[in-house]
């Protein structure tokens, strides 16, 4: 049975893992003054929002939060699908509920800069769906991230999927995914 919302929670692990290679290979964005939107940040009494603390830990304090949940840590308590942010980002990052997964990469790819980053965390094959065939062919994702230990969510413990961080640049269709194994 799928979680309330689709909530659960990314290890601060796995995030940090991923930050790692990304900033190797993305050094010019500069976390400690980019412009940062989580818009499925989650947390709750129990859980930090993970992806705001692992960029916290980075430098970086211009993040902006929401998640619908009413429980959540978020500032902004909103529907992404029906929220439209006053500025454009420079990266939006998150794990998005799996129901909403491509609507969520479409509406952050709109609310983020030209040559900003869109990263969203999702199970590896995200990629293999002929739903998704067309807007792959049109917005071939830059890198992709393979978490080669999966992470541990606090969900369902029968789950066996491979999951991987999706790396768009906004205004880049690459004809290729530059893949890495973390
Ligand atoms: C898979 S959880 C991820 C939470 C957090 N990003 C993390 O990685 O630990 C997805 C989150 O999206 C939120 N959510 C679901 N639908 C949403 C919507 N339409 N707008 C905003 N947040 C939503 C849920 O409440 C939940 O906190």
């Amino acid at each position: 049975m799928r979680a309330r919302q689709d909530y659960y929670t990314t290890p601060l692990a796995t995030v940090a893992e991923f930050f790692v290679k990304f900033q190797e290979l993305v050094p010019a964005l500069d976390l400690t003054v980019a412009q940062v939107f989580d818009p499925a940040a989650g947390g709750c009494a129990e859980n930090i929002m993970t992806y705001p603390a692992a960029l916290r830990a980075l430098g970086c304090e211009n993040i902006d939060t929401l998640d619908i949940r009413q429980d959540s840590r978020a500032a902004i308590i909103a529907d992404y699908m029906n929220f439209y942010p006053e500025k454009e980002y420079d990266l939006i990052i998150t794990n998005p509920p799996f129901n909403l997964a491509l609507d969520y990469i479409v509406t952050a790819l709109e609310d983020c800069k030209s040559g900003g980053y869109v990263v969203m965390l999702l199970r590896l094959n995200f990629f293999g769906s002929l739903s998704r065939k067309e807007f792959f062919s049109n917005n071939m994702p830059l890198y992709c991230f393979v978490h080669t230990q999966r992470p541990r969510f606090n969900k369902n413990s029968s789950e066996n999927a491979e999951y991987a961080h999706f790396v768009w640049k906004k205004g880049y269709n690459p004809p290729h995914t530059q893949t890495y194994l973390l």
